[in-house]
């Protein structure tokens, strides 16, 4: 049987080994709800606090700065709606981008429904946004500025410290979704000045279904889900013990050592790869900043004249699976917003590009071979 090789990490990533034995470990031995105060509850509490102590540091967060989601797209939603509602007595404007995942454009749009009015920052070529566009739009009935660290689908990075910097004396509260930076970027809440930060777990090597969103002490946005008064009553439901022992062991095999050994590894492979198509005469185009300026586990290519649902298909039948946008959009017609606010609409190149997105676990050989299966596919 074909071994089909995975370079669609943006969407998901496979759990690491050792995050499975630690779900599969606690799950055997510790079953205890971590509000009840009995002998199993304190052992799901010790859990639960040694994971969030170990998550907070990763952002250099205190502890109880830490809610934790049922992931990216929970914390969005929680960061955006639940701000806007507590903050619109004091303006209805919104700042955001073009390019951010739908888990942030649909409770914006939602918003709008409110009432309230959403500024969306345009992108340039390379996937940034102009400070300058930033500047101009920021107002004194701003409320809330919601600007993605690192987009899904080109891998730009968006300059989060100097927007930190320009909101420090304003009254418009700062949420990113992190949640395609987290694998790969140095992050530290306080030097970004950020408010809110939203993650998901299963894009680092760790489980479904599961993130958190970093909430700036004393800052007390109402909660999403309401119910019980599980994480100190910010986020309601019985927490997932296991899971979220995963998450803090795909967050400690992630520290600070291993994003730069990793980060170093995908560049030569994202170098390599471009390199290689280059040497084989493809007709193709980088969307995105130059690979210096992007994280390096992303990459969205124009192969010029061939439809990206083709190349799609028969890469997934020569055993490679890549991505022909975000996962959400991936499976529909519709061409990727981000590739439109960057080019606008009558560019056959969004119709004709593709995202690789690659992992620690993938090997310089998926790389090469990867590009052999594609020169062919583009010969034929
Ligand atoms: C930038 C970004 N934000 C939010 C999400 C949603 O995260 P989750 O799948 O954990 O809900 C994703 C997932 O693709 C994403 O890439």
């Amino acid at each position: 049987m074909l071994k089909h090789v995975y370079l669609d990490n943006a969407a998901t990533t496979p759990m690491a080994p050792e995050v499975i034995d630690t779900i599969t470990k606690t799950m055997q031995d510790t079953f205890g709800n971590a509000s009840t105060p009995n002998y199993f509850g304190r052992q799901a509490r010790g859990i639960l606090d040694q994971a969030r102590l170990i998550i907070a540091q990763s952002i250099k967060a205190q502890p109880s700065e830490i809610i934790f989601t049922s992931g990216g797209s929970e914390g969005d939603n929680n960061a955006i709606i639940s701000t806007a509602l507590a903050q619109q007595h004091l303006g209805k404007h919104i700042i955001s981008t073009s390019i951010e995942h739908e888990a942030v454009l649909k409770p914006l749009k939602y918003l709008e429904s409110l009432g309230f009015e959403v500024t969306y920052l345009p992108v340039d070529k390379q996937g940034q946004i102009n400070l300058d566009d930033f500047k101009n739009s920021l107002r004194s009935d701003t409320i809330l500025v919601s600007v993605m660290m690192v987009n899904n689908e080109v891998g730009a990075i968006n300059p989060l410290k100097k927007i930190g910097q320009l909101l420090q004396h304003h009254q418009a509260i700062f949420h990113t979704d992190a949640v395609q930076g987290y694998g790969s970027q140095s992050i530290d809440v306080n030097d970004l000045q950020v408010d809110l930060l939203t993650t998901s777990a299963h894009k680092i090597n760790g489980p479904k279904m599961l993130g958190f969103l970093y909430e700036r002490q004393g800052l007390k946005i109402p909660p999403l889900i309401r119910g019980g008064d599980q994480e100190t009553k910010r986020r309601a439901g019985t927490e997932n013990i296991p899971a979220i022992a995963g998450f803090a062991e795909a967050v400690k095999l992630n520290d600070a050592k291993s994003k730069l050994a990793n980060n170093k590894r995908l560049l030569q492979y994202k170098q390599l790869l471009i390199s290689q198509l280059a040497q084989q005469n493809v007709d193709f185009e980088i969307n995105g900043p130059d690979i210096s300026q992007a994280v390096p586990n992303i990459l969205n290519l124009w192969i010029k004249g061939i439809p990206t649902s083709i190349l799609q298909i028969k890469l997934d039948l020569a055993g490679f699976v890549i991505s022909g946008g975000s996962a959400c959009t991936a499976g529909s017609l519709e061409p990727s917003h981000v590739l439109q606010a960057m080019f606008g609409a009558q560019t056959p190149r969004i119709n004709e590009s593709i995202r690789i997105s690659f992992n620690k676990f993938n090997q310089k050989d998926d790389i090469l071979n990867f590009v052999q299966a594609l020169t062919q596919i583009v010969r034929n």
